[in-house]
């Protein structure tokens, strides 16, 4: 197997905005040297294992998320960033990102804040907590993390001038709870800004049966669970019922024939594969066999893959 393993070699420097080559980067769980799920599971820390997420949320944490996290930060920055930009996130701003995974995001918002405004973190995987943290600590830079279950606790911290949430409410059985706890932390006047993902809107060319079964898995796994891989079109009424006003949106579908982009729905399958075989969807054998097609269908150099439809919404608190 090791001959398909991308080697591991170095990450690339957190902040680069461009794409580490395959060889650059380190291992997996995409990876088929990790397609083992014993052999992944017995080779996680004790810590990574209390990471694995809660009830609903069916992607792998910890070490092995926060890699993933990475590599997608790396990917969605170019369409994130405008979007920021245009939510009217800005100098000066005190700024609050739920679900924030690795941090990966959270500090990119540092830099857009300045050292005049503020950033926090929350999440509420305790091992990718740390992680955030010691990544901010390795770059100096003043942001700040706690574990926090969303579905569960009230936010703390606020009032905030702008609260985020990216890739979070596909994953809540109650993203109207979260939204209205948002809105809770905010100033008047203040912005939520959301992205999320309508699951459904992937494509890849030419047709793949292993990318079709990866977008299918990945949303019946979600509706197992009590979520929706679909809520991108229904966030502008999520946040019009929560009292939000002057409620925008942009959607984007990032799409890519190499780079990090590229290896996302391989990365994803492979940290999916652990809740797709405990819900019954499919067995080891299959997802062995799609990971395999995946990642030779990823490798090709004229195959193009798009991430999900992402929903880009932001709306403003009352006053
Ligand atoms: C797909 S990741 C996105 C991370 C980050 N926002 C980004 O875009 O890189 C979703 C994150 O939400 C976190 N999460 C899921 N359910 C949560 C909850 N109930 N409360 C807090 N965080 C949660 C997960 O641990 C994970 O780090």
């Amino acid at each position: 197997m090791a001959d398909v393993c991308p080697a591991q070699v170095q990450a690339q420097n957190e902040h680069s905005r461009a794409s580490a080559s395959l060889k650059d980067r380190p291992r997996f769980a995409g990876d088929l040297c990790d397609i083992n799920i014993a052999k992944d599971r017995s080779m996680m820390t004790k810590r990574d294992k209390r990471s694995v997420g809660g009830p609903s949320y069916i992607i792998q944490g910890g070490q092995q998320g926060a890699d993933r996290l990475k590599v997608m930060a790396n990917a969605t920055w170019p369409t994130t960033e405008p979007f920021l930009r245009e939510a009217g996130l800005g100098s000066g701003s005190k700024c609050l990102d739920v679900g924030c995974g690795s941090g990966d995001i959270t500090s990119r918002l540092f830099y857009l804040v300045g050292p005049a405004g503020e950033v926090f973190g929350v999440d509420f995987d305790q091992r990718i907590v740390e992680i955030a943290r010691q990544s901010v600590a390795q770059l100096g830079l003043r942001v700040s993390f706690r574990a926090l279950d969303v579905e569960k606790e009230e936010l703390d911290g606020g009032p905030y001038d702008f609260v985020y949430a990216r890739f979070l409410l596909s994953h809540l059985k109650t993203p109207e709870a979260a939204i209205r706890r948002m809105h809770a932390v905010l100033r008047p006047g203040g912005t939520l800004a959301v992205e999320d993902v309508d699951f459904r809107g992937h494509f890849c060319h030419p047709e793949s049966p292993a990318f079709q079964r990866y977008v299918e898995l990945y949303t019946q796994a979600g509706v197992k669970r009590g979520v929706d891989p679909l809520i991108g079109p229904r966030l502008p009424e999520l946040l019009e019922r929560e009292g939000f006003t002057d409620v925008r949106l942009r959607v984007v579908l990032p799409t890519f024939r190499s780079g990090d982009g590229k290896q996302m729905a391989l990365l994803t399958l492979g940290a999916i594969q652990e809740s797709v075989v405990a819900t019954g969807l499919a067995d080891l054998a299959e997802v062995r066999r799609l990971l395999v097609e995946l990642q030779r269908f990823t490798q090709d150099e004229r195959t193009i893959m798009s991430l999900p439809r992402i929903f880009q919404v932001w709306g403003v608190a009352a006053l």
